[in-house]
């Protein structure tokens, strides 16, 4: 049986493509899919990709890559990543490694940005490269 990757996605994330492409670039969350999907082939993993707007659904998945047992969660919480208490404890909950991962790099952009609940609490974080960052991502948590 394949090791699965949880790669979960907060709010926004599904307008990826049309939102705000001078930041974010026109590559959509299933061309995101794709590109994860092809590597994970590559290295033997299988990619469980999932968004929601909601801050519970992502708590509730991380809760449950622990109970199934997958290898490691790539988190892109949107902006929860800058508000969430219940994310940060969320991942210090659960033994899963929790990688974050954003598209752009939060510390070049807006002040309420360069505080992250999530990277406090995250065994790593890749940002700043675009869709590549969740490839990145991947390799890392193919090596851990
Ligand atoms: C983001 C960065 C966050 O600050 C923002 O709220 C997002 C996207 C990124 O991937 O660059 O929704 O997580």
């Amino acid at each position: 049986m394949p090791e699965t990757v949880f790669v979960l996605n907060g709010p926004n994330l599904n307008l990826l493509g049309t939102r705000e492409p001078e930041i974010y670039g026109s590559a959509t969350l299933d061309d995101i899919a794709g590109m994860l999907e092809d590597r994970a082939r590559e290295l033997g993993l299988e990619i469980d990709l999932r968004q929601s707007n909601h801050e519970g659904h992502l708590v509730d998945w991380l809760h449950e890559a622990q109970a199934v047992g997958a290898k490691a969660v790539l988190l892109n919480a949107g902006a929860f990543t800058h508000t969430s208490v219940a994310l940060h404890d969320a991942i210090k909950a659960i033994r899963t490694p929790v990688i974050e991962v954003h598209l752009s790099n939060p510390h070049t952009r807006e002040a309420f940005r360069h505080k992250s609940f999530v990277g406090m609490a995250a065994k790593a974080t890749i940002a700043g490269f675009g869709p590549l960052s969740y490839l990145l991502a991947l390799e890392g948590a193919y090596r851990l």
